[in-house]
This record gives C-alpha cells, sequence and structure tokens, in this order.
C-alpha cells in the first residue's frame, strides 16, 4: 500500500475546503485516460508542443550540444514520451551521443515506456531512474560528469501554484551546474474560452480523468465513494491564469474510506479542489529562470503562439 498517498487523502478529506493531489491522477486507468486527453481535439497543449519540437529538432540539438558532444536527456513526467521521440528519432538518426533517462511517477508508464523503446529503438543508450526528480538529477550526477539537458514538458509544471513553481526552478536551479541546461513547457495564457473547453471536453473524459482518483481511492483503500454522485467542475480565472477543477457532490453524502479507517461527510454543492493547471505569460516564465539562476537562451513558440517552450541554460 502506498503510505504517502493514504495520508494524503486522509489530510486533503479532513480539511477545510476538502481536496485531493492531481499526482495520483495516475495510476494503469489514469495513464490511459490521460492518453485519450491527449488525443482530444480540446487539448490543444499536446498539438502546439508536438509543433514546436518538430519545427525546432535540429535547432534545438544544436543548443544541447553547443558545450558539450555528448549529453544526458533527463525527461521529468515522461509518460508515453510521445513528444520526445521526435527529438530522439531525430538525434539518434544524426548519431548524437546521448543518454536518454525518463522519470515519472507513474511506476507503471515507466515500465511500458521502457519495453516500447527498447522495441523501437533498440541502438537508444536507456536508462531509466526509479527515483524523485531531484534525486534522480543526483544520482546521474554521481555516475557521469557528463553535461545534462533536463526535459520538462507538457506544461506538467502547471499543477504547482506560482510559489510552488518559483521553488520548483530553484531547487532545480540548485541541482544543475554551469551549462547544464533545461528545456520547460508551459501552457499560456490565451483566449478564456479556448482553456476551459480543454479541460471540459464535450465527451466527458476529464470528468472522468478527475473520478477516476475516487475510483482508484475505492480500489487502494477500501473506500465506497460512489463517481456517479459527484460531478465535475472546471473554471479558469484569466486575471490569475489558474485553471482548477473541482469534484461536486450532488447531495448530502457520508463515504466510508476503509483503509484509514474514516467517514468523510459531504453536503450537498460541496466540493473537492482537485487539480490546478496554471497558465503563464512569458514574463512569468523568465522571471523562473531568472530567479533561479538562469539564463534564457530562446523562446520557442507554436505558430498561434498558445504554448512555450523557453530552453535555460545554467549560468
Ligand atoms: C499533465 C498536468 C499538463 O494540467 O493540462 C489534463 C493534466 N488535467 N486534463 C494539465 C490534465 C486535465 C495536464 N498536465
Amino acid at each position: 500500500m502506498n503510505e504517502q498517498f493514504l495520508q494524503d487523502v486522509k489530510a486533503g478529506l479532513s480539511a477545510s475546503p476538502k481536496s485531493l493531489s492531481s499526482q495520483y491522477f495516475y495510476d494503469q486507468q489514469g495513464d490511459v485516460l490521460f492518453q485519450k486527453i491527449m488525443d482530444m481535439e480540446e487539448y490543444y497543449l499536446t498539438d502546439c508542443e508536438f509543433e514546436i519540437l518538430s519545427t525546432y529538432k535540429d535547432e534545438l540539438l544544436d543548443q544541447f550540444t553547443s558545450s558539450c558532444d555528448g549529453f544526458h536527456l533527463i525527461e521529468f513526467g515522461a509518460g508515453d514520451a510521445y513528444k520526445t521521440k521526435i527529438l530522439i528519432s531525430f538525434f539518434l538518426s544524426r548519431k548524437v551521443q546521448f543518454e536518454y533517462n525518463p522519470i515519472d511517477i507513474s511506476e507503471n508508464a515507466v515500465q511500458k515506456l521502457v519495453q516500447d523503446l527498447r522495441r523501437e529503438y533498440p541502438e537508444l543508450k536507456l536508462l531509466p531512474v526509479n527515483k524523485e526528480y531531484f534525486s534522480a538529477v543526483e544520482e546521474i550526477s554521481h555516475h557521469d560528469t557528463c553535461k545534462k539537458v533536463i526535459l520538462f514538458l507538457g506544461s506538467n509544471i502547471g499543477n504547482f501554484s506560482m510559489d510552488g513553481a518559483e521553488d520548483f526552478f530553484t531547487r532545480l536551479g540548485s541541482e544543475l551546474e554551469s551549462g547544464d541546461q533545461a528545456l520547460i513547457g508551459f501552457d499560456l495564457m490565451k483566449d478564456p474560452e479556448t482553456i476551459l473547453m480543454a479541460y471540459n471536453d464535450s465527451a466527458g473524459i476529464t470528468a472522468e480523468f478527475n473520478l477516476n482518483l475516487l475510483r482508484r481511492i475505492n480500489r487502494e483503500f477500501e473506500a465506497d465513494f460512489d463517481p456517479g454522485a459527484f460531478y465535475h467542475r472546471p473554471e479558469y480565472n484569466s486575471d490569475t491564469g489558474a485553471a482548477k477543477s473541482f469534484l461536486v457532490s450532488r447531495k448530502d453524502q457520508k463515504v466510508e474510506i476503509g483503509a484509514i479507517p474514516m467517514k468523510v461527510s459531504f453536503n450537498e454543492a460541496e466540493s473537492i479542489f482537485m487539480e490546478i493547471s496554471q497558465k503563464y505569460k512569458t514574463g512569468d516564465v523568465h522571471r523562473f529562470a531568472e530567479n533561479a539562476g538562469f539564463r534564457v537562451k530562446k523562446d520557442y513558440f507554436d505558430k498561434r503562439k498558445y504554448f512555450l517552450n523557453s530552453l535555460w541554460e545554467k549560468k
């Protein structure tokens, strides 16, 4: 049993207002639902970043090799590496010296990814690290002095608050050495309707993605959530750039969580805060870099300027 997960569920559902952490969305079924989200028409993020990496792969290779021929390509939240494969296959075709180190909070995802990559690219130097992001970077630094390139794509950083992101990048800066680089994906502020639709798709996949966390708690912690008794409510605040999602109770109800054990009461219309997907201004991104000891090497945008992949170098 995942003890940290259980403690977080207990704390989140005892608090007022109630919350659950989106980091736990990604069990086997959550991974499948997230793949469906990436395929959705409304979820523009994946297409934008795919466009950017495809358009600039040559230039990115030049940037990554600017201070060193070989490098570690370390990916935080690799998932199925759908977009990273653009870079991997291009680098392999150019016979570039690099080792790919995928890291993900979903162990299930990393295992599948490794199998898939071994089959698709037998010549790829591949070493997954089954650790928390920063411990993984530290471990890689220990056994090799080669330059590092961190990939943190998909606006995964958006699951942190602005302050949380600031801390995350400061930590990243302190783990890296001068000349190491990071390519970070940021979803930018844009027309609020477009953003809201990305989290409120007509097929209800995003709703299922959220409800799956209740199902996961049922499966792993002997709980009796009735997912039908909650509905998904996304919101977007165009002043702060925060897109948030909630599950709202349709009625007064009690839920039992056997593994704790605890009984949680919900009033009708009471909500559980599930996820933040922060949207940024380019200026926010530059401030993050500067405050964490990086120099912005270059910003890469898609044609619509919906998304930004910002390339940083540690000073
Ligand atoms: C994987 C965190 C980038 O916040 O856009 C997609 C997850 N949640 N739809 C995001 C997500 C609902 C996604 N990230």
